[in-house]
């Protein structure tokens, strides 16, 4: 007998159960915790926008446990179907056309003709994904316009009331959201930089990924330019620390509470960045000064995230 196992199965069966009687249950990914809803009921998915208090124009990501279920609900080009197969299950979202009879409520996708789907690794996702048997659409389990959730705690938190099961899974590997690539014109676009890195991708396909569209629009991701927000201001690309700011440090820093990676290291640093906004918000924080991050790698989404989170509030 091994009772966490059966617990956990248990667990699984019961948020499947949840999800298929129309409630939310928060589950976590390799990325950021999810706020889970079946994708074939339009009251469920409403219940997300609701839950989040989303903007309804900002279409959600459809979970799956495989590429086969996804080629089921979407259309997938040789480029598209080549991403999948080398980074699914992974932090990565493809949005594709929408396949005729696809299931997917259109409320999920904002009306748009396309549908964003994403294989996630964590193994609780895909235990949950496997036993619900139907897609599943998963924004990043806070309220609208706060940190994204990188625990079990931070769901509590944050949306604790609106949740019918949260599945703990202990902290996520990645902390930054999945990688968004679409397709313009039949090449591959970066429409959100995020776990996996643009040059994975492109040293993959073999060429540039095409900038997407002004990141302002509403079809584009991550539309909003006040995202992520935490409640202190932030003060990017800060060398050094100013009287009543509190600093989030990268690179050897011995004396900084909070450092993103000592070694300097993007992963990690990718990894801890909203638990590390979450932490100095709860400091009671008026300014957050942030240590320049390098643009590489994972820094491109880290700067994205950080630029957001710094925007004037709307
Ligand atoms: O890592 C992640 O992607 C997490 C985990 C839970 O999977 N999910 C996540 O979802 O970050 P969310 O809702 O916070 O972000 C979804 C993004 C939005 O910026 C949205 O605009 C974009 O995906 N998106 C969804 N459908 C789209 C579509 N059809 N065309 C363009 N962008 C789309
Ligand atoms: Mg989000």
């Amino acid at each position: 007998m091994q009772p966490r196992e059966t617990h956990l199965t248990q667990s699984v069966t019961h948020a499947a159960e949840a999800l298929i009687e129309g409630k939310l249950v928060a589950f976590p990914t390799e990325t950021v915790y999810g706020l889970g809803a079946d994708a074939t009921q339009d009251k469920a998915v409403a219940r997300v926008f609701a839950a989040k208090g989303r903007p309804s124009f900002n279409p959600l990501i459809v979970h799956v446990p495989s590429l086969e279920d996804a080629v089921a609900l979407g259309e997938f080009s040789p480029e598209a179907s080549e991403l999948a197969k080398l980074f699914w299950p992974g932090p990565l979202t493809l949005v594709v056309p929408r396949r005729k009879g696809c299931p997917v409520s259109l409320l999920a996708s904002a009306g748009l003709p396309s549908l964003a789907i994403r294989v996630p690794k964590h193994p609780l996702a895909q235990a949950l994904l496997k036993a619900v048997r139907r897609p599943v659409v998963a924004p990043s389990a806070n309220p609208s316009g706060h940190i994204s959730p990188t625990t079990a705690a931070h769901v509590r938190a944050g949306l604790g009331d609106k949740v019918s099961v949260i599945l703990d899974g202990g902290p996520a590997a990645i902390g930054l959201e999945s990688t968004i690539i679409g397709f313009l014109g039949g090449r591959a676009a970066l429409y959100r930089p995020g776990g996996l890195a643009r040059e994975e991708i492109e040293s993959a396909l073999g060429h540039r990924l095409v900038q997407a569209e002004d990141a302002k629009k509403p079809s584009a991701p991550g539309q909003l330019e006040s995202h992520y927000a935490p409640k202190a201001q932030l003060r990017l690309n800060a060398k050094a620390v100013k009287e009543g700011e509190i600093y989030l440090a990268f690179g050897p820093m011995p004396d900084a509470t909070f450092n993103l990676s000592p070694s300097g290291d993007l992963i990690e640093a990718a990894a801890n960045l909203f638990r590390l906004l979450h932490e100095i918000d709860a400091t009671g924080a008026r300014v957050i000064a942030v240590a320049p991050i390098p643009d590489r790698g994972l820094g491109e989404a880290i700067n994205d995230r950080l630029k957001r989170a710094a925007a004037p509030r709307s």
